[in-house]
């Protein structure tokens, strides 16, 4: 058959090891390598005089728009809109004519997504759409059609769609930054060259499977399992804690680190396994301070960081998961893998039916 397992006991598993190579799929249709520029599969298609920018997803590819507003405001300098299919279309959000309007979906198909796109046609938003499925209603309705190359994803929970939406929108942002004029010659190749370097990251992080699924069981015994996480490891954070839910049925939450004290943090105790998502970088230093405020009431950290950043903070973490040292602009597609391999081995450690969960189904086409 086309599509079978390989040598995966799921399909998630096997989406989630195929990542190194449909995001460096994905890249091709938007890197000049060798040129180091960036360019879209419409190279003439004109962003410069876009002002304003609203993402609007679901589930995961709303977690992937996420990541991607922190992206466009910090290299375009456009200000940009994000919302939840689902209350977009019903909250009469305001836009302004001739704004670009972006839908990203794995499927092309999610019922409410579709709807806000037609809505946001109507208000005469220029339409751009990353999706995964080539031959999708959206991808039919999209003025900047924008697709990822994921392949067929079989699991209901959503992985290498995810690395691959975030691969395209990066790509994106950057063009739009340079459209406006915010990015010299030698900051597109620079941004090049650090996009070129995810597949092999991603595969770095892949290495550390194994020590993932020796401390699944930590979290499999967990009633509530709370993820944190700043910058665009929030969005992580919340995207770790969906995978969780969705598989394994424990209930997880994200939350921006910093947000922390100003309610969640009343939940913690050692029943409560807490994951810090805290590559190095700028954010550092204030992830770790939020992450000691849970350790001194007693919270169960396992930390994903860089060797750095384990160094640095691991002390006292029940666990460490050590991911490769990238740069901050890939390190959400690298970050996406453990979060992914974690919630597999808790679901598998359950034993859940990891590829078609309870009560979801792979494509939501009702409202
Ligand atoms: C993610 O694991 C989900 N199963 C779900 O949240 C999904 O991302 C959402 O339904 C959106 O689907 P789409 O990308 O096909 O529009």
């Amino acid at each position: 058959a086309l599509i079978d397992k390989g040598n995966h006991r799921h399909f998630m598993q096997k989406e989630i090891y195929e990542q190194p190579i449909v995001v460096a799929q994905t890249l091709r249709s938007y890197l000049q390598r060798f040129e180091g520029r960036i360019v879209l599969p419409i190279p003439d298609f004109d962003l410069s005089g876009i002002r304003r920018v609203t993402i609007v997803a679901c589930g995961t590819s709303f977690y992937a728009g996420m990541v991607a507003k922190y992206w466009f405001e910090q290299f375009a300098r456009v200000p940009v809109d994000l919302d939840v299919a689902s209350e977009f279309r019903y909250r009469a959000p305001v836009m302004e004519e001739g704004g670009l309007a972006l839908f990203i979906s794995q499927s092309g198909e999610t019922a409410d997504t579709l709807a806000a796109l037609r809505h946001a046609r109507a208000e005469k938003q220029v339409i751009a759409v990353v999706v995964n499925v080539p031959t999708s209603t959206m991808a039919r309705e999209a003025d900047l059609l924008l697709p990822t190359h994921a392949g067929p994803e079989i699991g209901v929970a959503s992985t290498k769609a995810f690395t691959c939406q975030l691969a395209v929108l990066a790509a994106l942002a950057a063009n739009l930054a340079k459209a406006k004029g915010r990015l010299t010659e030698a900051e597109e190749r620079n941004i090049v060259r650090q996009l070129a370097e995810a597949p092999a990251a991603i595969n770095g992080a892949l290495a550390y499977d194994e020590s993932i699924e020796a401390i699944a069981g930590t979290v499999a015994g967990a009633r509530d399992v709370l993820y944190l996480g700043r910058g665009t490891d929030y969005p992580l954070a919340l995207e770790g804690a969906l995978k969780l839910k969705e598989i394994s049925y424990i209930h997880a939450e994200g939350y921006a680190a910093g947000e922390m004290k100003h309610g969640p943090i009343a939940l913690i105790d050692e029943h409560v396994p807490v994951v810090v998502i805290a590559p190095t970088g700028p954010l550092f230093d204030k992830t770790v301070s939020n992450m000691q405020e849970v350790q001194a009431r007693g919270g169960k950290v396992l930390l994903i960081s860089d060797y750095d950043g384990v160094e640095a903070a691991g002390e006292g973490c029940v666990a460490t998961i050590t991911m490769p040292k990238v740069h901050p602009l890939i390190a959400p597609l690298v970050y996406a893998v453990p979060v992914q391999l974690l919630a597999y081995h808790v679901a598998v450690a359950k034993g859940t039916d990891v590829d078609q969960p309870r009560n979801l189904a792979k494509s939501v086409t009702v409202e």
